[in-house]
């Protein structure tokens, strides 16, 4: 490493005559990673929603919750009464745990607030989290995840809201790097979307879309047509819209906590996507509602057991298919010369072997930009 950079990779034998005379370090473990890379959470959020899980084991539905009021909304309550201070305490207990498994970069949304005040209050709590934790954070602005109440039989005036007020503020204040959204139908289709990205986009900013979740909505397409950096969850989503995807660069983020964590049945399309050569990313989805998981290891286990990934597949998803998922794929995700050294050690002696255990917990240390982290 020379710097915040990787200078040089192969085995030490082959190691030039020019590094002789540099600090060497020997790592415990047997592997050596790009740090992992966590590229869709909620991890800011109020409250909890364990009765709402209970709920869904005596057999309520998501969709049926969310419908009768529940669901987003209810954390969206929650989020509002929070205190900043409250917001980032909350979510570093959660930052905790993924950064106890190797994480180096994490993607953080709002979403919870639905008014510019409190949707900017999470992204500021998510940036301090970035400050305190000394993990790379990138902010994803995502006003239009539900309707809140107080719209209620008027999404068209609240995406207007989204578009007018929120959007342009977040971007003044330097609080967004990216913009996301639902489109789903319980949340908004994906006309009222193509809105919200549009404008997005003309603001500078990155995009990204819930899509396919629970029915096919063709936002997928959407999205990709607008150059959009990536498109998750996807269980529902069809060949256009995974060729649209091929065509514009558009990384597929696989969310298995989700599909666990709602007892869905449909798969995402992975044959397809590896037919197109759609790369394939993997992420905790950390939320109250359809994912509380804060292991970056366990998700990459789900990839394999759950949608048939390899276990290079699921370790390529957690590290270079999810710097590419954030824009970041020029700096992170591989250990590449001039990439920067954002590295993780692990007491396993296989790539493989990362994804297999269930529970355990062999990461053994970090390098965050250079820097030794213990
Ligand atoms: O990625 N699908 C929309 N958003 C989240 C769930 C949010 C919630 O239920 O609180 C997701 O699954
Ligand atoms: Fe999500």
């Amino acid at each position: 490493m020379d710097g915040d950079c990787i200078a040089w990779v192969g085995p030490a034998a082959a190691l030039p005559a020019a590094y002789d005379g540099w600090t060497r370090e020997t790592l415990p473990g047997g592997l050596l990673t790009p740090a992992l890379i966590d590229c869709h959470t909620h991890i800011v959020y109020g409250g909890n929603r364990a009765s709402e899980w209970e709920r869904r084991l005596l057999g309520a539905s998501y969709e049926e919750i969310s419908r009768a009021g529940g669901g987003i909304r209810a954390t969206v309550a929650a989020t509002r009464a929070a205190s900043e201070d409250e917001l980032v305490a909350s979510a570093r207990r959660r930052l905790d745990d993924l950064i106890a498994e190797g994480l180096g970069t994490i993607e953080i949304k709002s979403g919870y607030g639905l008014d510019t005040q409190s949707e900017c209050k999470m992204l500021r709590a998510a940036r301090t989290l970035g400050r305190d934790s000394g993990i790379r954070v990138r902010t994803s602005f995502l006003g239009a995840h539900a309707l809140p109440a107080a719209y209620e039989g008027r999404p068209d005036t609240y995406i207007d809201l989204v578009v007018e007020e929120m959007l342009p503020a977040v971007v003044e204040a330097g609080l967004a790097d990216d913009c996301d959204g639902f489109c789903e139908n319980i949340a908004f289709s994906a006309k009222q979307m193509r809105k919200v990205l549009e404008k997005a986009k003309s603001l500078g900013l990155g995009l990204r879309l819930h899509a396919e979740q629970l029915s096919n909505q063709g936002g997928a397409q959407m999205a990709a047509e607008l150059g959009a950096l990536s498109c998750d969850h996807l269980e529902y989503v069809d060949e256009a819209g995974v060729k649209a995807m091929a065509d514009a660069g558009t990384v597929a983020v696989l969310l298995p906590g989700a599909f666990y964590f709602l007892g869905e049945s449909k798969k995402p399309p992975i044959a397809m996507m590896r037919d197109h050569r759609v790369p394939m990313a993997l992420a905790s989805d950390c939320n109250p509602g359809s994912s509380p998981l804060t292991s970056l290891l366990l998700t990459m286990n789900m990839g394999c057991t759950l949608f048939g990934l390899t276990p290079e597949e699921a370790l390529a998803g957690t590290t270079r298919a999810a710097a590419a998922a954030l824009g970041l794929g020029t700096h992170l995700g591989t250990l590449e010369v001039g990439k920067t050294a954002d590295l993780a050690y692990w007491d396993v002696d296989h790539p493989g072997h990362l994804a297999y255990p269930l529970g355990a917990n062999p990461h053994r240390g970090q390098i965050r930009a250079g820097q030794w982290v213990t």
